[in-house]
């Protein structure tokens, strides 16, 4: 498949957990473009089979939980019904951050696939698992799925 990844981030956390996955991405044998969504290459995220879109948790610790920066996120020209998993970094609680990404997702006309949070203090937790769990539900959405 060729995947894309893109993010936003102010302090660079969302930047390196969307890298790590590029990379975990290749690993598994796919090709993967990684940007910052106001760098996208279009002409690849137009041809891209899968997505995964990521940004920061902003609100008030406790509550307000929301994508961060997610105006910037719908500048995207749209995800035209690609299979799109969400990641989130946050710091101490991302509440239901995850499902508005998804609103995020489904506003770009993408196919949500569901996503993860990522504390920043522990990127690496869980992203390989992820990461192959997005990719496999990708193919079978678009039927590339083997056993
Ligand atoms: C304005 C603002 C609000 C934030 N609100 C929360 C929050 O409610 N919960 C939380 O866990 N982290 C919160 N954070 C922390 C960031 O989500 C966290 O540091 C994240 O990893 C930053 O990603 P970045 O380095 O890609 O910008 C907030 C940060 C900022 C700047």
């Amino acid at each position: 498949m060729k995947v894309a990844v893109v993010y936003e981030s102010r302090t660079g956390n969302t930047a390196a957990v969307a890298e790590m996955i590029g990379a975990a991405v290749q690993e598994l044998g796919h090709e993967v473009g990684v940007w910052n969504s106001r760098k996208v290459n279009l002409d690849y995220l137009t041809d891209a089979d899968m997505v995964f879109l990521g940004t920061w948790t902003d609100g008030i610790i406790i509550g307000g939980h929301r994508p961060g920066d997610s105006g910037k996120l719908l500048d995207i020209p749209g995800i035209w019904g690609k299979p799109t998993a969400g990641f989130v970094t946050y710091a101490l609680h991302a509440g239901n951050v995850i499902e508005k990404v998804g609103d995020v997702v489904k506003l770009l006309g993408g196919d949500w696939l569901g996503g993860r949070t990522f504390r920043r203090q522990r990127k690496a937790d869980g992203l390989a698992n992820f990461v192959v769990a997005a990719v496999d539900a990708a193919e079978e959405r678009l039927g590339l799925a083997h056993s």
